[in-house]
This record gives structure tokens, C-alpha cells and sequence, in this order.
């Protein structure tokens, strides 16, 4: 999709990070915009920075598929259609696989599995039915990419995303859609996700570990040294218009994939790879 003028995009995970860049970047492409997020305050903060053109806002919880149906049903209402749809909404919580509680689990496929799937299932049947061009962009991470110590569950529900966008992305060219898929995965970028606890819900709430902690301090170390949330709002309008399915932020990753094809193709185990 080469002209993003005059579209609409809706964006989850819109009052901070990655999804407040998108917001930002597309306001200045000249689209109207549906954002989403938990947190109201953020939600009204990122509205007023992309404030050039029409700009929606919905207190949604994209692991509640009622929520996100009634996202869809507003943009599709109010703005008239949906071209470019950003599944960005995450969250993370690192530990040792062994120590990783149920309700850690259910949080993070929750959010990053279930949000993603959601956003398909209640936006994806009627961008076919509209019949113009679009384009729907995952937000994964390269942990959906390579499974690390320190964050199976982050990674578990990642991979899981990672594996949505490329079957949607495959169902869509089978059935000869205009609409392309991006899944988006970002090494270190400067945001809020290592403080995701803000954000958790009180009845998944569980008491800190040790490796928890130890976990939480290497992704604010990464995060902290990351590139900033615009550069990846500026990589994700450049895939949606050279229509490229996978979006590595950070350039020493194409290296790690082929590493890790390698080694798991001589039996073994990956290495991790140099995180950026
Ligand atoms: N920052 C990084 O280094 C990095 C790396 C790889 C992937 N990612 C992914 O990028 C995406 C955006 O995260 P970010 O880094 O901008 O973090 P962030 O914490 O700054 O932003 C995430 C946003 O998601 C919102 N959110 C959380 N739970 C939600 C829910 N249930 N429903 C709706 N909104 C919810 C938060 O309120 C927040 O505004 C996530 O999917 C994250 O996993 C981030």
C-alpha cells in the first residue's frame, strides 16, 4: 500500500512505546486513527500529540474479545473502514520457565497471544469484505524469533504470534487478498515495557522471585540502551509500503537466524543470540 493519506489505522497498545510512535508517525502521513490501550491517561496524552486529523480513542483490553469487537465496531462505524490495523499491545514478565506461574501465563497470552488473535478475528473479516487494500502488522519481538533464558513465557507467547502472523499472512495470499500481514519484531527499543507491571491485572497478580527481578533488570538494560520507538514507527510505514512480512528493528538479527537454522539443523541447542 503505497498511499497512506486519507486511510484509517487502529493501533493497540497506543498510550506509550512503539504503539504511541505508530500513532504519531501515521497522524503525520495524514490517517485517521482508532487507538486503544488499558491506560486512559497515555490513551489521551498519545491523542494529543497525533492530534492532526480525526483521532479516536477506546479504553480496550485487548485479552477480552468483547472489548476488541467493540473496538472494531466503533473505527469501522466512525471512520467508515480499516486499512492498517497494528496488533502492538504487549506485555512482559521474565523468570525461569520452572518458576513461571499459571496466572504469569495466562497475563502474557492474554495480551500478546490473545490480543493478536482477537484483533484478527474481529478486524481481518471485514478489512476482506472492504475490499481495498490494507495491511494488518503484528507486533512480536525477537523473542518470537529466539527462545531465551530468563523469558519462556515472554517467548512462548511470542512464538505463538510469530506463527499467527505468517499463517495469516499465507491464508491471505491463498485466498488472493489485497490485505499483507507484517510481523514486527523488535530487539531493544526505548519504552515502558520492562515496568508492564503497571499494567497487570490485579487477579493475575503473583509475588516476586528472585530470577523474576534478575530477568526484569536485563530488559531494563536492554530496553534502556535501545533505539527510540520513532525509528520503529518509520521501519513498520516503509514494510507496509514495500509489503515486507518480516520487520527486524535491529540488523545483527539476520545473522542470529541463520546461526540458529544452523545449529538446530546439526542437532542443538541454539545459542543465545548477541541481544541488541
Ligand atoms: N521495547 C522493546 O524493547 C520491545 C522489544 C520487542 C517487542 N516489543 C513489543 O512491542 C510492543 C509494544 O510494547 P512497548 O515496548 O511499546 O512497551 P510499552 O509498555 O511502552 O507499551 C505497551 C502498551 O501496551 C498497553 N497494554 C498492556 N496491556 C494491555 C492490554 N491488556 N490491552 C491493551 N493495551 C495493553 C500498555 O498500557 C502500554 O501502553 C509489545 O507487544 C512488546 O512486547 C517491545
Amino acid at each position: 500500500m503505497l498511499d497512506l493519506s486519507g486511510k484509517v489505522a487502529v493501533v493497540t497498545g497506543a498510550s506509550s512505546g512503539i504503539g504511541r510512535a505508530l500513532a504519531v508517525r501515521f497522524a503525520e502521513e495524514g490517517m485517521g486513527l482508532m487507538l486503544a490501550d488499558v491506560d486512559p491517561g497515555g490513551l489521551a496524552e498519545t491523542a494529543a500529540m497525533a492530534g492532526h486529523g480525526k483521532v479516536l480513542t477506546q479504553i480496550t483490553d485487548v485479552s477480552d474479545e468483547n472489548a476488541v469487537q467493540h473496538l472494531a465496531n466503533r473505527a469501522f462505524g466512525e471512520l467508515g473502514a480499516v486499512h492498517v490495523l497494528c496488533n502492538n499491545a504487549g506485555v512482559f514478565q521474565g523468570g525461569h520457565m520452572w518458576t513461571r506461574t499459571s496466572e504469569d501465563f495466562a497475563w502474557l497470552l492474554g495480551v500478546n497471544l490473545w490480543g493478536v488473535l482477537h484483533g484478527i478475528q474481529a478486524f481481518v473479516p471485514r478489512m476482506i469484505e472492504q475490499d481495498t487494500e490494507g495491511h494488518i502488522v503484528n507486533t512480536v519481538s525477537v523473542a518470537g524469533l529466539f527462545a531465551a533464558p530468563y523469558s519462556g513465557a515472554y517467548s512462548v507467547s511470542k512464538y505463538a504470534a510469530f506463527a499467527a502472523s505468517q499463517s495469516l499472512a499465507q491464508d491471505l495470499a491463498l485466498v488472493g487478498s489485497k490485505l499483507r500481514v507484517s510481523a514486527l519484531c523488535p530487539g531493544g527499543v526505548k519504552t515502558q515495557i520492562h515496568r508492564s507491571d503497571r499494567v497487570r491485572p490485579a487477579d493475575l497478580a503473583v509475588a516476586r522471585t528472585r530470577d523474576d527481578l534478575d530477568a526484569g533488570a536485563i530488559i531494563e538494560g536492554l530496553v534502556e540502551k535501545g533505539i527510540a520507538p520513532s525509528i520503529v514507527a518509520d521501519q513498520v510505514v516503509d514494510a507496509i509500503h514495500e509489503e515486507r512480512f518480516l520487520v527486524l528493528t535491529h540488523p545483527g538479527y539476520d545473522r542470529g537466524l541463520r546461526t540458529q537454522t544452523e545449529r538446530l539443523l546439526s542437532g542443538g541447542l541454539p545459542d543465545l543470540p548477541a541481544y541488541e
